[in-house]
């Protein structure tokens, strides 16, 4: 199926159509947050799942509780997505926890006022890309990659869902207000776990002691995450996610892109990158 069969344009960039409905999208733009909440912005494939484990653990001071009974879409449930308004936010307790795709102008007028807590997770993208060309061949309401030149070309037009990887960092790395945002990279995460997990409880404020930290990145662990079925994606029926085709937790390293993207490819997204990225002056540590 085509891109006008599958998404609908928000804001300019493609979304899946099936996924958000004009009503949920409704209720995202006149969403109310609380000084307390606690939002996981990222790109698709940049570490949305592994961060709807960490920042709950952290919450619950290291209670699995809440990972293990709750399947992460409600746990951390995206602001955007259909089923937002089935989930009685409103009745949650505090901090509640959410995640969104959005790009940072995209947020609501209460995100602006309020300021709550976000954590902005970021990976290389030539690894966004290599991901996302799987998760495209497996999501129903993904249009089908095809031939990996045509959805590179399409990844780096930001003629994909969610729209262009360079927009959506930039946006965040641009807000005016950075006293609330944590940026924090997938390749942080890989390298040292512990450490970001300590980090990411200190930014919210929440005091863990040591053995409390290392059982949270143990839980986090690529290997004891994809046995959690609340996190796995095994719950989705296999005619949205085809998991036989690629799993939802696949490699989970930094680098794939090296076995994805031919020599020419590469050197072509460097190009395309130092263009779109010359302004930037964060030091992702994969540039
Ligand atoms: P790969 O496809 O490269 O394996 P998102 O949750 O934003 O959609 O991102 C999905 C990517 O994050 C997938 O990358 C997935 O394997 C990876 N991921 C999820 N949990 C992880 C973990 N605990 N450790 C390492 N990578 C993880």
């Amino acid at each position: 199926m085509t891109e006008a069969e599958l998404y609908s344009v928000y804001y300019g960039v493609y979304m899946p159509a099936g996924l958000h409905s004009p009503r949920s999208l409704n209720y995202f733009s006149e969403f109310s947050f609380r000084p307390d909440d606690i939002l996981i912005a990222t790109y698709p494939k940049s570490g949305t799942t592994w961060m709807q484990e960490i920042v709950p653990l952290i919450v619950s001071g290291g209670d699995p509780t809440s990972v293990e009974t709750l399947p992460n879409w409600n746990r951390t449930p995206w602001l955007e997505e259909n089923q937002v308004y089935t989930l009685k936010l409103e009745q949650r307790p505090s901090p509640r926890t959410f995640s969104t795709h959005f790009q940072y102008g995209m947020m609501p007028k209460s995100f602006f006022e309020v300021k709550p807590r976000a954590i902005y997770v970021m990976r290389n993208p030539k690894d966004v890309f290599t991901s996302s060309y799987h998760y495209h061949g497996m999501a129903a309401f993904a249009v089908n990659p095809g031939p990996q030149s045509e959805f590179l070309q399409k990844f780096l037009d930001g003629k994909v869902m969610f729209g262009s990887w360079f927009d959506h960092v930039k946006s965040w790395l641009g807000a005016e207000e950075k006293g609330h945002i944590m940026y924090i990279t997938y390749e942080e995460l890989i390298t040292d776990l512990k450490d970001c997990v300590a980090r990411i409880a200190q930014f919210l404020e929440k005091p863990l002691d040591p053995e409390v930290i290392e059982k949270i990145a143990d839980r986090c662990l690529f290997v004891n995450m994809k046995k959690n079925n609340m996190s796995n994606y095994s719950k989705v029926s296999c005619e949205v996610f085809d998991l036989k085709k690629s799993e939802f937790l696949r490699k989970g390293i930094a680098g794939d892109w090296k076995n994805q993207l031919t020599v020419a490819e590469s050197e072509y997204f460097d190009a395309v990158y130092r263009d779109k990225m010359k302004d930037v002056k964060y030091k992702f540590g994969w540039d």
